[in-house]
């Protein structure tokens, strides 16, 4: 079997209107907030593609907006590389809806970073790898209202398993002050190193959020 995963927005919706089961496993999910979220930064360290790669398995942080859109840049592993913008056996695909896709490999970084632009009324999304941008996309969503990492398979890949992985450096920056955000956190098989605000209440970060193995045995 070819393996191989992808960094993609348009994958997963694509994906979506095609997919008849789907599963999620291990999360780190913040919200709904008081105020809204008008920025939103973390960098994603890829964890080998799931044995056998069977599709399709995506890993993403993403935000759930007022209008009832999700904002989400993804990494994707499918079971056919070559069909997916010349990715090679073993690597993921990043791809964020309507942008760029592109190879990626275990151990790299993927920074995904969402920000709210007053002009336009928009969330300007970039995907940068390894520190390099591969990927912007504006998309008119209404304000987000919450903001959290999914392990997420479908189809086929519905009977594997992921392995452990993490998000490092994020920061979400409100609004305004909400002191209640931090009671929202909710950790589903994850732990992080501790979530706090470092201005009473505006912006919040987390160093380290670690997902852990998760073995789907979803049938329909
Ligand atoms: C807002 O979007 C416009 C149009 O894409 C862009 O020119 C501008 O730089 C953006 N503003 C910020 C602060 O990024």
């Amino acid at each position: 079997m070819r393996v191989s995963a992808t960094l993609s927005l348009l994958a997963l919706l694509e994906a979506v209107s095609c997919q008849s089961i789907i599963g999620f496993g291990p999360a780190f999910s913040l919200g709904p907030t008081n105020s809204w979220i008008r920025e939103a930064t973390t960098t994603l360290v890829l964890p080998k593609v799931p044995s056998p790669q069977l599709d399709r398995l995506a890993l993403w942080p993403g935000m759930g907006t007022s209008g009832g859109d999700l904002i989400q840049a993804l990494a994707v592993s499918f079971s056919d590389p070559n069909a997916n913008c010349g990715a090679t056996a073993g690597q993921w695909y990043g791809t964020q809806l309507g942008g760029t896709q592109v190879p990626a490999s275990a151990g790299d970084e993927v920074t995904m970073h969402y920000k709210y632009n007053d002009s336009t009324g928009k969330y300007d999304q970039t995907a940068a790898l390894n520190g390099k941008v591969v990927s912007t996309l504006s998309t008119s969503s209404g304000n987000a209202q919450g903001w959290g990492t999914a392990v997420e398979c479908q189809d086929d890949a519905c009977v594997g398993t992921v392995v452990a992985h993490k998000y490092t450096d994020t920061t979400i920056i409100l609004n305004a002050i909400d002191t209640t955000f931090k009671d929202t956190l909710v950790l589903t098989e994850a732990t992080s190193s501790g979530f706090s605000t470092t201005d009473g209440g505006k912006t919040w970060t987390v160093d380290t959020i670690n997902i852990q193995a998760h073995t789907y045995d979803v049938t329909s």
